[in-house]
């Protein structure tokens, strides 16, 4: 095999300097992070925090026992699911669901119609799995930013990722939900809680792994929730509030940098992808790392290269000039390890309207997915340290969950690589793959919900 060419010095010198955060950057990333999580917290600073840090109303994890039938709604990653979950204790479960899809037209539409949709696939859900005539308990992983008075209140902050429907912000979404379910009379269902995705994904894994305290989304969105003492919590309204009392926090990560913390490093490509989103100037955090953007920041860097003369003889293609067109899952492609690597990269690039893409081509194109991704797994593992930090418990879990961390064949490794150089070492702390957080996880919540108004039905 001949012998591959090395990265040009020419992308070295525009790309480096963009997006290889040294550790001592790092370490800014994280004080600011912690002082907007603090903000956020805080009654009185709460409206001017990045990071809103929701109160999830979940305070009892789930102890491995919880039995019984539930319903779950999973609303707001790549697919819109329904599932019926049967938890059996002692760890064990069975559950079976559907994938719908939700039409673009809906999911920029009118909120009524997004309702109707989801009441419509979950009265057909029911009546494929004989249920209709049953009340069952649901949970609904609903994966926006929601503030919650309680389990079963949430009004929607603000729509984020693809979503953008109106008549929507401000409302409680579980009441738009039973409104919808009550236009159709055709089926009975009690909505139980509604949750986000990292609520759901700390859930999930709690159920096995007891020291499970944070849960992590990477995937279309990225966010994060941990255990938060109550007399932390201010907008946790409570009577008594004890010293080692939980509750779960939803950070809502992604919108860190929406007031201007991270101005200091992001590039031209993070604005120019801002600029052209649904949500300009929201989202600021999510966009350098989620698995919605990746591959657009990818493009938007080969398309300047390209521009400079330093990428395909200065030649873009139609394919590679259009929004959106560079997926993620060629990130995850491009930089699997495989003895053809170079061949894989230029499939991609061929099917992407590249005329014979040359081997330094190919090289380059390589280096920049893999300095893309690493700034991204960079930044989460930023946070994550500043949350562990801020725990103070030297021996955690982390469930994690999310299409980036699943598919991408190196994001757990640098992760797990930089929160090991950003936090002592008497620290100790292990990702695990939760296992269907949204479905599973907010059956759970469902489940503890519904043991608290003693309702039984297993
Ligand atoms: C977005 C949402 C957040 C969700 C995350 C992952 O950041 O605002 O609620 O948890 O995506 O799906």
């Amino acid at each position: 095999m001949s012998k591959l060419p090395s990265v040009s010095s020419n992308i070295k010198k525009i790309v480096d300097p963009k997006f290889s955060l040294d550790n001592e950057t790092l370490k800014e990333v994280m004080v600011k992070f912690e002082r907007e999580i603090k903000k956020g917290l805080k009654r009185s600073t709460h409206s001017s925090a990045e990071t809103k840090c929701f109160v999830t109303f979940v305070q009892d994890l789930p102890n491995g026992t919880e039995r019984g039938k539930f319903l779950a709604l999973d609303l707001g990653g790549t697919n819109f699911r329904v599932l019926l979950i049967h938890l059996k204790g002692e760890e064990d479960y069975e559950f079976q669901s559907k994938i719908f899809a939700i039409p673009q037209n809906i999911m920029t539409g009118l909120g009524v119609e997004l309702f109707d949709h989801i009441a419509k696939c979950l009265a057909e859900f029911a009546i494929e799995m004989n249920i209709q005539h049953e009340v069952l308990p649901l949970g609904f992983t609903f994966s926006f930013p929601c503030r919650q008075n309680g389990l079963t209140e949430g009004l929607l902050i603000k729509w984020t990722k693809g979503f953008n429907c109106k008549g929507v912000v401000n409302q409680n979404v579980v009441e738009l939900l039973e409104d919808a379910l009550k236009r159709r009379n055709d089926i009975k269902i009690l909505i139980c809680a509604i949750l986000n995705d990292t609520t759901g994904t700390l859930m999930s894994c709690a159920w096995k792994h007891h020291d499970c305290k944070i849960g992590v989304i990477l995937g279309t969105g990225s966010n994060a929730c941990y255990l938060e003492r109550t007399t932390n919590a201010e907008l946790f309204e409570k009577q008594n509030k004890f010293d080692d009392e939980k509750v779960v926090i939803n950070t809502e990560w992604g919108a860190f940098g929406d007031f201007g913390s991270l101005d200091f490093i992001t590039t031209c490509y993070d604005k120019e992808v801002d600029h052209h989103s649904l949500n300009p100037g929201n989202q600021i955090f999510e966009k350098m790392l989620s698995g919605m953007y990746l591959g657009e920041l990818v493009r938007l860097v080969l398309v300047h290269l390209t521009s400079q003369g330093h990428l395909f003889n200065g030649q873009i293609s139609k394919q590679l000039s259009t929004q959106h067109q560079f997926f993620t899952k060629f990130v995850s492609e491009i930089e699997t390890e495989a003895e053809d690597s170079i061949n894989v990269v230029r499939k991609v690039l061929i099917d992407l309207g590249i005329n014979e893409p040359s081997d330094e081509d190919c090289v380059n194109v390589r280096y920049v997915c893999e300095s893309v991704t690493r700034r991204s797994a960079h930044l989460v593992a930023t946070a994550l340290a500043t949350l562990i930090l801020r725990m103070g418990d030297p021996d955690i879990t982390i469930g994690v969950d999310g299409s980036v961390y699943r598919h991408h064949p190196k994001f757990d490794d640098l992760m797990t690589k930089k929160v090991k150089e950003l936090i002592p070492s008497n620290y100790r702390f292990k990702f695990v793959l939760s296992e269907d957080g949204s479905g599973r996880g907010a059956a759970l919540v469902a489940a503890v919900a519904s043991r608290q108004v003693q309702y039984t039905n297993s």
